[in-house]
This record gives structure tokens, C-alpha cells and sequence, in this order.
């Protein structure tokens, strides 16, 4: 029985930065932004979006009631938790309007969960072929204004059904986990922005890359030309250059260059958002399936990474309209808003503080589906309209 994802759905914040601009601010070179890590815009996140809203507004695309009623399950996978006891997906399944008889639960290991989530809902999936998952990877990059990771931030969420017979990809039984505690990223419980080794978090994140694949190739006898093309986690879209390199080892063949192009096929969207964290793998893997060379039948590899730190690749096979079942990206992104660099700042500023009660926003200014309007009894008041 083939197993896999069978609709997938992407939804970000209204508003942007460009990074040019933020470069000049700055006083840095744009080409360090544009070129050197790879990011074009970023997403900015008013404080009226949280994962919440964000991956409600996402799952709410893929949605129909005849989908709504096989649904077992619904997954959050996050780092950007609202709550340290209380998982998203409740919220969410409530503002979506689904049955109460579904299971909700939140997952966590950096941008990792969404891997895990997808592997949970398979295994649900092989139990009960009849019903559905919902998997949704919300998260919202924070690393501080004027930091060096100010360029890597984002925000964003992918929702995705998985669901057998699926319509986009069949995914393969070979999965190859590797974690070790490393403490090259990390956000302790007080803080609302992360810590970071940055440069020592590129080179772990390689190493994962270099061994996952190789035990993957092992086990299967599989090599690079068997892909059509790779998917990476894209903390920030050099982050993939970087890693498929450093296993291309300078090679210039046929293989080598189709991979090249179809990784820069799989940075466009990442390219505008920025990191989505948990999300940002399936992201890339939408922007793969609609702007390279795909067609059904291709074998497309995964590469799943999250600090602290564990890495995943898997494999799927690209089933035949895929096209169909996505949403539209490019639309979505082409209809957002330029905010300049002091708004950002100020909205940046302006989000729910760690032990803010009572506060009400204005939601009358953000057009999305579903808002925060605000905290009061130590609740999060979140809207649908
Ligand atoms: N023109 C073109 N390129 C330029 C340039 C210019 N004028 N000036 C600098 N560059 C290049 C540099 O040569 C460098 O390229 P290489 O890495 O290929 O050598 C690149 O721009 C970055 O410049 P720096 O080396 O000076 O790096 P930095 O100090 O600005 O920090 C960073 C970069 C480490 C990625 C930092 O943004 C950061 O810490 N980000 C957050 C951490 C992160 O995303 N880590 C990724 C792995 S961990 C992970 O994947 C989990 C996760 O999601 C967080």
C-alpha cells in the first residue's frame, strides 16, 4: 500500500522586508544577504499571527468536509510553542471547525518535528488506511534585530494530508535517522529568541547531511542519478548549496548539474520567506515540485534537519498530477505587502511578550482568516474572520 502526502498547503504573514534594504540599514553589502546567504525577502510577522493563525490559515486551503471527516489526527510540529503545556493543534482543530473526535498533539525537536510528524502520520496511516493526518509545521524564526541571524529569520507554515493512495508523493520505507546532542542551536524556556552557534551549526548540519545519505545509499544500493532531485531543509537557501556541494564534491556531470538546478528550483520560495524552521524542508519540496523538472514516476530525495541535533533522509516517488494538489505559492507570495525596515522593527518589537497579560490588538489592520486578538486571563484570544 503506498503511503504518503497527499495534498499540501503553504501560508505565511501579509507583509515583507526586502533585504536589500535591511543590508543598507545595516550598513552590510546586499550581495552578503543576496548572494552570500541566498535570502531575497523576508516574511514579517505582525503581533496578531502566531503558529496558531499561521498554520490554521494553511490547513484551512487544503480543506473540504469530505477531507475534514477522514481525519484521525492532527500534528503540530513546532519550536515556536505558545503554550508550554497546551498544544497548537487544539487550537487550531477548534478554529478549523473540525470533529472533536480527532486526536490533537504538538511535537518538538527544532525544525526536525515535521519530519517526525510525517513518519507518526504514516504509521497511523498503515494502522488505519481508512482515515487521514493532518500534519501541520508552523514556526516563526526570531534570532533579534542587528544579530547575525536577523538574515536566516521567517516565518510561515506548510499543512500537509497524509493519507494512503496519496496524490503528491509515495513515500519509500527506507528513512534514515541520525541524532547526537549537540548544542549548536537552542532557545531556553525564558528566552523569545534563539542562541545560536552559527557557523558551527553549518558544519553539523553537512555532517548530518553527509551520513544520512550514505547509510540511505547503503541500505539501498541507491545513487545520486537515482534522484531527480533533492529537497533540503533552508535555514537560509545557501545552507543547501552548501551541503549538496560539499557531497557533488566538485563534479560536473550530467547528474551533478541536474541536481544543481533542481535545488535552485527548490530555493524560490525560501528565497522570499525566509527559515519556516519545522517547515521549511516542505516548503523547498513545493517549490521543487512546482518550479523544476518533475514528472511523475521521479524519485525526489528529502534532507530533514534540526538543531541540537538530529537529521532524517527519506524518498518519495512523485505520483502522477501532483500539480493538482498543491497550493498556489506563488500567487499567495506575488499578493504580500513591502513593509520598510523600521515597520518591521516596530512590529517585531511589538509581539506578545513572554509574561504579558491583558494586552488587546488592533486586528482591524490584518486581513488574514484567523488573528490573535490579544491575551487576557493569562489566554490567548484568538479570532476567526
Ligand atoms: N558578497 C557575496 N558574499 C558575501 C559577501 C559579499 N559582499 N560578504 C560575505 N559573503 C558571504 C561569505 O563569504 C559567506 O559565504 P560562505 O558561507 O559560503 O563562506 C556568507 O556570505 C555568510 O557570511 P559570514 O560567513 O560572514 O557569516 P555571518 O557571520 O554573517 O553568519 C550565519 C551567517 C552563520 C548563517 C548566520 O546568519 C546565522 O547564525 N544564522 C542562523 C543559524 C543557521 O541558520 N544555521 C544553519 C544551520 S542550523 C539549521 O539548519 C537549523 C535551523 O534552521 C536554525
Amino acid at each position: 500500500m503506498k503511503i504518503g502526502i497527499d495534498k499540501m498547503a503553504f501560508a505565511s504573514t501579509d507583509q515583507y522586508i526586502d533585504l536589500t534594504e535591511l543590508a543598507e540599514k545595516r550598513g552590510v553589502d546586499p550581495n552578503k544577504y543576496t548572494i552570500g546567504i541566498g535570502q531575497d525577502r523576508q516574511a514579517v510577522v505582525p503581533p496578531t499571527q502566531d503558529i496558531v493563525t499561521l498554520g490554521a490559515r494553511a490547513a484551512q486551503k487544503l480543506l473540504t468536509p469530505e477531507i475534514a471527516r477522514q481525519l484521525s489526527t492532527v500534528i503540530v510540529a513546532t519550536e515556536s510553542g505558545i503554550d508550554n503545556s497546551k498544544a497548537s493543534a487544539i487550537y487550531i482543530k477548534h478554529l478549523l471547525g473540525l470533529d472533536d473526535y480527532v486526536r490533537t498533539v504538538e511535537l518538538k525537536e527544532a525544525c526536525y518535528s515535521g519530519t517526525a510528524a510525517v513518519q507518526f502520520a504514516r504509521g497511523l496511516v498503515t494502522l488505519n488506511p481508512q482515515e487521514s493526518v493532518l500534519m501541520i509545521a508552523a514556526d516563526i524564526a526570531r534570532y533579534g534585530l542587528n544579530t547575525p541571524g536577523e538574515v536566516t529569520q521567517g516565518a510561515g507554515a506548510v499543512a500537509m494530508l497524509i493519507s494512503a493512495n496519496p496524490h503528491v508523493l509515495a513515500i519509500e520505507p527506507t528513512s534514515v535517522a541520525y541524532s547526537r546532542d549537540v548544542m549548536d542551536f537552542w532557545r531556553p524556556l525564558y528566552a523569545t529568541e534563539a542562541l545560536v552557534d552559527g557557523k558551527y551549526s553549518t558544519n553539523v548540519y553537512i555532517d548530518f547531511f553527509k551520513n544520512t545519505l550514505a547509510r540511505y545509499q547503503q541500505r539501498t544500493g541507491r545513487r545520486l542519478a537515482d534522484f531527480a532531485g533533492i529537497a533540503f531543509h533552508l535555514p537560509f537557501t545557501k545552507m543547501g548549496k552548501k551541503a549538496l556541494e560539499a557531497v557533488l564534491q566538485g563534479r560536473n556531470d550530467e547528474v551533478a548539474n541536474r541536481l544543481r538546478a533542481q535545488l535552485t528550483a527548490s530555493q524560490t520560495y525560501s528565497r522570499q520567506v525566509g527559515n519556516l524552521y519545522t517547515g521549511s524542508l516542505y516548503l523547498s519540496l513545493m517549490s521543487l515540485l512546482q518550479n523544476g523538472q518533475v514528472t511523475p514516476g521521479d524519485r525526489l530525495g528529502l534532507f530533514s534537519y534540526g538543531s541540537g541535533a538530529e537529521g532524517e533522509f527519506y524518498s518519495g516517488i512523485v505520483q502522477p498530477g501532483f500539480a493538482n494538489y498543491l497550493s498556489d505559492v506563488a500567487h499567495d507570495l506575488a499578493g504580500r505587502r513591502q513593509v520598510t525596515v523600521a515597520e518591521y522593527e516596530q512590529l517585531f518589537n511589538g509581539q506578545l511578550g513572554m509574561r504579558e497579560d491583558d494586552v488587546q490588538f488592533d486586528t482591524q489592520a490584518d486581513g488574514a482568516p484567523f488573528v490573535l486578538a490579544g491575551q487576557k486571563d493569562h489566554q490567548r484570544i484568538y479570532q476567526r474572520q
